[in-house]
This record gives structure tokens, C-alpha cells and sequence, in this order.
């Protein structure tokens, strides 16, 4: 049965200037470039400019996605945005987005999964598409997690990390089994019971400020490897596939030891992961464009190649996605 699918078109990121290493935290906390190299992987991360906001940084990764497509901000009917650090309350970022690519029509709207966004958004596309709601359409992880960070916590602000990353996906008439290229299958899932290990103590309706992260790391890792794991198998039973028929995992970028693990229990070895945490940090659902943009550009993905990405995040909300490039 011939089917719809959401094929990839292009990718494209941006990282702000400034660079900040793990040694500028030395000086104004009890830490250590060891120890967040050796338990997180991070060695760096950027930080968005006094002023610089979580739109500019999507705008741009979002015309470098046109560019590296040939497309123009025509050429989109649909922008889904995945962040938790909007420039506003309202209106959704997606919009500003909308105006500054010149984009005639079409909507624009934001999704808030935290970490798990850019997943949750992809699933939101594929739906779309398929629903005959939109023909091309732009999923953007964007955020300035840099603030709503508390830099006297250390257990959280060496962790996360500003950018933003954009893909564009257009539908194709596909023969409808595992072998077409496209959004193959995706699975999203919440377990509210967990919102209290992972938040932020802010919002419109409860402060009015916008607050700052709390985390209990320990439980967050441990929901993660197993969660991960599960729904990357699940995801890619939806598509037919199994763990041997997958080329790269582009998971979510907050940990190394948690990439390493859930490879491990899929039973993938680390050179299939695309691995940015390094220089990017934590940027939450700015994370997997982020990877998948890199990546693209240094050639690693070819035509046909089977990617499993995955995350998970405050919610906890946690999900993956199956795409043949
Ligand atoms: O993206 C959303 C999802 N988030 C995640 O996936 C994050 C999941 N969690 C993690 O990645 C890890 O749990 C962390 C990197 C946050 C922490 O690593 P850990 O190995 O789980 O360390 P821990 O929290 O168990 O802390 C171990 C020790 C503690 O000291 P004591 O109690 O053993 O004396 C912490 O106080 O490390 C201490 N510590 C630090 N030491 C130096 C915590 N943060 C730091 C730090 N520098 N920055």
C-alpha cells in the first residue's frame, strides 16, 4: 500500500559566538574541568549574547537550512518549534520565524517537550504530512537554556549549552514498507508521575518569572538508559526494522555515559553514534537538529542510511524516531 512519508530535505544549525569551557566554571564554583569531562563528556558549550534571543538562534539555523535545500522561505508551509526557552509567553517562537524567512502563509507553532522536543515535533510533522496538512515543513530545535540556569548550582549549569538546529522535511509518495526513505516511525511517550525530578521553577501562571532548573541527576539517568532503550526498540518495531538494520543512533546529547549505555543495550557499537555532546553541552531540544546538522555537513549520512534518534526530558517525557535518509 503506497503511503505518504516525510523525506528529508536538508538540515542546518547555528551555535552562538561565544564559547564557554568547562575551566570558567573553576572560578566561581567548586568544580572541575575533570570531573565534568570525565562524568558528562561535555568540554564545552556556547552561550547566547546579552540580547540574543531563542528566535535569533532558530532564524538562523533555519536559513542555513534553506540554503544547504535550495529553498526559500516560499517553498514552506509549516514550521513546528520545539524549545522551552521562548522568547516570549506568546506569541509562539515558530512565528518569528514564519516572518524573518519570508514565509507567505503556511502556520507556525511551538511545542513544549522539554529535552524529548525535537522528537515530539518530528512526530508532529510526520502527522501533518501525512494528514495532508502540510507538503514542507520545517522542525527546529532552538533554545537559550543559559537562561534559566542557577550558575551557583553546580549539579546543573555545567550541563546544558545554547543553539539551535533545523530540518526540513517534504512529502513524497513512498511504496508504504521499511525500505522507503522518510519518517519511518516514531514513539512518544509521559510519565508525569516524574515532573519533579526535571523542572523549572518559574512560569506565567505559578511565579510569574521564569525560574530556574532543578535536577536530580542520579534519577534522571537512570529513567534515561532504560527509557531510551525501550523506545528506540519500539520505534524501530513500528518501522519493521531491528537494531542491526540501523546505520547511526543520533541521540539526544546530554550525557556520554548515557549515549554509551542505551547503545550498549540496543546493542550498538559507538561508532554508530553521533557523538556532539563534547562541544555543545546539553542543548535540550536544540540537541539532535544540532547533531544531525553536524553530521550532514561532515558527509557521514548517505542516501538510504537508517537513523534512530532519541530522547528523553522533563516530563518525564521521552521518545523516538526512525528515519531512512
Ligand atoms: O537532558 C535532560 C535529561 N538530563 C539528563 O539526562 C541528565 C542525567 N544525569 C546526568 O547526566 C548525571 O546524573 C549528572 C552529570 C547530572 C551527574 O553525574 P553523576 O555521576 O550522576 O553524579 P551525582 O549527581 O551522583 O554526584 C556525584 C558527586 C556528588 O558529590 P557527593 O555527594 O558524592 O559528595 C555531587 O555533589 O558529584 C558532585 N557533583 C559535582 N562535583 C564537581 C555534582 N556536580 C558536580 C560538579 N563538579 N559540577
Amino acid at each position: 500500500m503506497s503511503l505518504v512519508r516525510a523525506v528529508p530535505v536538508s538540515c542546518g544549525h547555528y551555535l552562538p559566538a561565544r564559547v564557554v569551557e568547562n575551566a570558567e566554571f573553576e572560578k566561581t564554583l567548586d568544580t572541575s574541568d575533570e570531573w565534568i569531562a570525565s562524568r558528562t563528556g561535555i568540554r564545552r558549550r556556547h552561550f547566547a549574547a546579552e540580547g540574543e534571543t531563542t528566535s535569533d538562534l532558530a532564524i538562523a539555523a533555519a536559513k542555513a537550512a534553506l540554503a544547504n535545500g535550495g529553498l526559500s522561505g516560499t517553498d514552506i508551509d509549516a514550521i513546528v518549534l520545539a524549545t522551552a526557552t521562548p522568547d516570549q509567553t506568546f506569541p509562539a517562537t515558530a512565528v518569528r520565524v514564519q516572518t524573518a524567512i519570508g514565509m507567505e502563509g503556511g502556520f507556525a507553532f511551538d511545542i513544549q517537550a522539554v529535552c524529548a522536543g525535537f522528537v515530539f515535533a518530528l512526530a508532529q510533522a510526520d502527522a501533518l504530512m501525512r494528514a495532508g496538512l502540510a507538503k514542507r515543513v520545517m522542525v527546529i530545535g532552538a533554545e537559550t537554556f543559559s537562561r534559566i540556569l542557577d550558575f551557583t548550582d553546580r549539579g546543573t549549569c555545567v550541563l546544558f549549552g545554547d543553539g539551535a538546529g533545523a530540518l526540513i522535511l517534504e512529502t513524497q509518495e513512498s511504496a508504504g514498507g521499511p525500505q522507503d526513505r522518510g519518517i519511518l516511525a516514531t514513539n512518544l511517550n509521559s510519565d508525569g508521575r516524574f515532573a519533579d525530578i526535571l523542572y523549572v521553577d518559574g512560569g506565567p501562571s505559578s511565579t510569574g518569572t521564569a525560574g530556574v532548573v532543578h535536577m536530580s541527576g542520579r534519577e534522571v539517568f537512570k529513567h534515561a538508559v532504560i527509557k531510551l532503550a525501550q523506545a528506540g526498540e519500539a520505534a524501530l518495531a513500528s518501522a519493521g526494522l531491528e537494531t542491526s538494520d540501523v546505520d547511526w543512533l543520533v541521540p539526544h546529547q546530554a550525557n556520554l555515559r548515557i549515549m554509551t549505555q542505551t547503545a550498549a543495550k540496543l546493542g550498538m557499537p559507538i561508532e554508530k553514534v553521533v557523538v556532539t555532546v563534547q562541544d555543545h553541552g546539553n542543548t535540550s531540544a536544540a540537541s539532535i537538529p544540532l547533531a544531525l546538522s553536524v553530521a550532514a555537513g561532515e558527509g557521514r549520512f548517505k542516501r538510504g542510511d537508517v537513523l534512530l534518534m532519541e530522547a528523553i526530558g522533563g516530563g518525564l517525557s521521552w521518545g523516538a524516531a526512525v528515519m531512512r535518509w
